[in-house]
């Protein structure tokens, strides 16, 4: 079975909407109506309402909205959230530093204990844990003693880039005003999802899993949809999906899903659940909010229960402020990077103001999570000038010079227009 992310979510949302999956803890009916709302409402309305905190689970400190400093020249707070700069990663190696890796919090971050925590899986598709009072339970220590990976996984948030949808296309999005910064690769280090669930009992006929997160229920539209959530097909969670415990050669830090989360390579960054607790194994099919309201395409061109978000698609970006200066005259190394959710970069190219031409690829990079690059310029003069850089990945997809517009304002792939001052 194919453990695509497109495909699974095309055939939950048929099942969902024909009633045949189930939402462990939101109703069907409601969610509907969620969506007449959404249709109703912009994106901004539905994205950016104020955040409305339920009650925090009990045992769990509600905590503060992030827990790490936010220095202004490595991370601009966004909301809840926090965006990397990036000229941040000028200088930095291959993986994003974790005191400057990007923060997407729906509340808050808890501050979870972690020698009573536990990881608790249940639900049908195990063989002796069928219910959510009968779970199979893992300590942090119990999971630290498994065979252990490490991977280098990219995170993305599918808001990536929200703002040039209005900067550059003059189309008002509205919603967490991402630039580029949403973005990032660490080294995580964990336990495989596959172990676990073998280890818990799983039986044959499971087809979904879903780690819900211990951070405050997320409540919008006046209707509380509970535990932060998403399915993952079982073939996805037995293939390279990590209970991950560190990040970059630490213990998992507070905003980044302090004791454990799980890492999903390849997925958007929602799948990425962060401060785990549950695990529902079922035999039927689940959905959530998660995957069947939020994170789809909505608006011209989707029917009315939308579609499914593709693949994120390629994006390029400088390690430069926006609005850099640099020396008129001189020769600058200009760096960054490219990504694409369809797998590895295959080239990038670079427009200073007189046309393009190809980057150089840092080697090592080759079939990465992500493509470091540079090109040389020298700005003939005094004067504003815009970057441009552009990249295709090797499924031959590229950036195009305009964005397709949706109402939530996900995936944003045109190339940016990255203004800096010579003087
Ligand atoms: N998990 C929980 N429990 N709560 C959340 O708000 N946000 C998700 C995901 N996992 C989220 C979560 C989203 S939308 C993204 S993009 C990633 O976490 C961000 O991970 P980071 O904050 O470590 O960068």
């Amino acid at each position: 079975m194919s453990h695509a992310e497109a495909d699974h979510d095309t055939r939950r949302s048929r099942q969902w909407l024909a009633g045949e999956a189930r939402g462990a803890g939101v109703d069907r009916d409601q969610l509907l109506e969620l969506g007449a709302a959404m249709a109703a409402l912009t994106a901004a309305a539905a994205e950016r309402e104020p955040v409305a905190l339920a009650s925090a689970p009990v045992g769990v400190d509600p905590g503060t909205p992030i827990a790490k400093p936010l220095p202004p020249e490595l991370l601009r707070p966004l909301d809840t959230n926090a965006e990397m700069h990036w000229a941040a990663l000028a200088g930095q190696g291959y993986v994003v530093p974790n005191d400057r890796f990007f923060v997407r919090n729906h509340t808050v971050t808890p501050r979870l204990d972690a020698d009573t925590w536990r990881l608790r899986l249940f639900g049908t598709g195990l063989r002796d844990a069928p219910t959510r009072d009968t779970p199979v339970e893992f300590s942090l220590d119990e999971l630290r003693g498994l065979p252990a990976e490490e991977s280098d996984a990219l995170l993305e948030c599918a808001g990536n880039g929200r703002r040039f949808f209005a900067e550059q296309q003059g189309e008002p999005a509205p919603g967490v005003a991402w630039g580029l910064g949403g973005v990032g690769v660490a080294r995580w280090r964990g336990v495989r999802l596959g172990t676990v669930l073998r280890l818990a009992g799983l039986r044959d006929d499971a087809v979904d899993v879903m780690p819900e997160g211990l951070d405050p229920d997320y409540v919008t539209g006046g209707i509380n949809l509970g535990r932060v959530r998403r399915p993952l097909p079982i073939a996805k969670a037995l293939d390279d999906v990590l209970l991950a415990y560190e990040m970059n050669g630490e213990p998992l830090p507070a905003d980044h899903g302090f004791p454990v989360r799980v890492v999903v390579p390849g997925w958007i960054g929602i799948s990425s659940i962060k401060w785990v607790g549950p695990v529902e194994v079922s035999a039927t099919p689940l959905f959530s909010p998660w995957n069947t309201r939020f994170y789809r395409m909505f608006g011209p061109g989707h029917p009315g229960e939308g579609t499914v978000l593709e693949t994120q698609p390629v994006k390029s970006a400088f390690e430069l402020a926006w609005d850099a200066r640099v020396p008129a005259g001189a020769e600058v190394l200009l760096h960054g990077r490219s990504w694409s959710g369809n797998g590895p970069i295959e080239r990038v190219e670079v427009d200073t103001g007189d046309g393009w031409r190809p980057a150089d690829l840092v080697a090592a990079d080759r079939g990465g999570a992500w493509q470091r690059w540079t090109a040389r310029w020298r700005p003939p003069a005094p004067g504003r000038f815009t970057l441009r850089a552009r990249a295709t990945d090797t499924t031959g997809a590229a950036q195009p010079d305009r964005a397709t517009a949706n109402t939530l304002a996900y995936l944003f792939d045109a190339v940016v227009h990255h203004p800096v001052t010579a003087h």
